[in-house]
């Protein structure tokens, strides 16, 4: 059988697979697999082994006539057609919670890097205008003490509650149901999308992609927030309206943003967004500390090895097949 890999993996990963499956892999570090190469080794794949970056759309799933399992090493599934892998009878699997405390962690050092200007001091440095010690120089917003809104409260939202509480910071929340875990053990406080964004220092977007998330941040809800608040989306760019995010950062609407994620990735070094001082701008790399990736990605590996055995996955997003 045969697992087309659309991505390097560390050998460590792979060997123990060579033994009883083909393996097909692009090799190319940073490159993703051209879409041509892409639909074309998919053909004879029984095993797609994934990531956020790769569309695995209709087209391709029609595409791969042998294909028992998808597996993708990442928490989000928007690239993936879930309807017409449900259709087809291929199970989808991901690696929801291994990645909660890392995408927590890196959520956390947005907040505190826009927050407290860390980038913007580099840069004064690098440019070599740092002349003295200044009473006011790039003075930012508190952290300790403040208030922040989370918006999503699952897995990754607790671990930023956490995070927050031990910075004595008041949580707001909004989620689509209450969270008794995120009230009673980290004293978050559900209130409205319009309370949240009214009243929240640091608005943390956790929301995934679904079509009720799209745009769900635009124009209307940067208006209600704070000028000195500041925006952080470590969730998933197509949540945003990214020009109205733009907008409201150039017009300093609101003081700052931490991004990770855009509506279109890549984004290249002319993006709009680049060209502002208070937007703190990365790789989507949320998840990406060496000891996630790798429990990642040999999660998704057992998911591949399930699907192939004709076993339940570990992690199957389109659970329904086995009913
Ligand atoms: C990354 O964005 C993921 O969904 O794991």
């Amino acid at each position: 059988m045969k697992i087309l890999f659309t991505r390097k993996l560390p050998e460590k990963l792979i060997e123990p697979l060579k033994e009883r499956y083909t393996i097909s892999m692009w090799t190319e570090e940073n490159d993703p697999m051209p879409r041509e190469l892409l639909l074309k080794e998919v053909a004879d794949a029984d095993a797609i082994f994934t990531n956020v970056a790769d569309q695995i759309d209709k087209e391709l799933i029609e595409q791969a006539k042998s294909l028992k399992v998808i597996s993708t090493m990442a928490v989000g599934y928007d690239n993936i057609d879930i309807d017409e892998a449900t259709k087809r009878r291929i199970p989808v699997g991901h690696t929801p919670g291994v990645l909660s405390e890392a995408t927590a962690d890196l959520t956390f050092a947005l907040l505190m890097a826009t927050g407290r200007r860390i980038t913007e001091g580099m840069d004064v440095i690098r440019r070599n205008e740092w002349k003295s010690w200044g009473p006011f120089l790039l003075t930012g917003q508190s952290v300790y003490g403040a208030t922040i809104g989370i918006i999503g409260m699952g897995r990754i939202g607790q671990g930023v509650a956490r995070r927050a509480k031990g910075f004595n910071m008041n949580i707001l929340y909004h989620n689509r149901s209450r969270n008794p875990v995120a009230e009673e053990e980290l004293g978050a406080t559900y209130c409205s999308l319009e309370e949240l964004l009214q009243q929240a220092d640091y608005v943390v977007l956790l929301a995934p992609s679904t079509p009720e998330t799209r745009r769900m941040i635009g124009r209307e809800q940067f208006a209600l927030m704070k000028k000195s608040s500041i925006f952080i989306n470590t969730s998933r760019g197509t949540n945003v309206d990214e020009q109205a995010l733009y907008e409201a950062l150039k017009s300093n609407e609101i003081f700052a943003a931490g991004l990770d994620v855009f509506e279109t990735e890549p984004i290249t070094a002319d993006h709009p967004l680049l060209q502002l001082d208070n937007v703190v701008a990365l790789p989507h790399i949320g998840s990406a500390d060496i000891e996630t990736r790798m429990v990642m990605g040999r999660l998704a590996i057992q998911n591949i090895e399930k699907g192939l055995a004709g076993e339940r996955l570990i992690h199957c997003v389109n659970e329904e097949l086995y009913k």
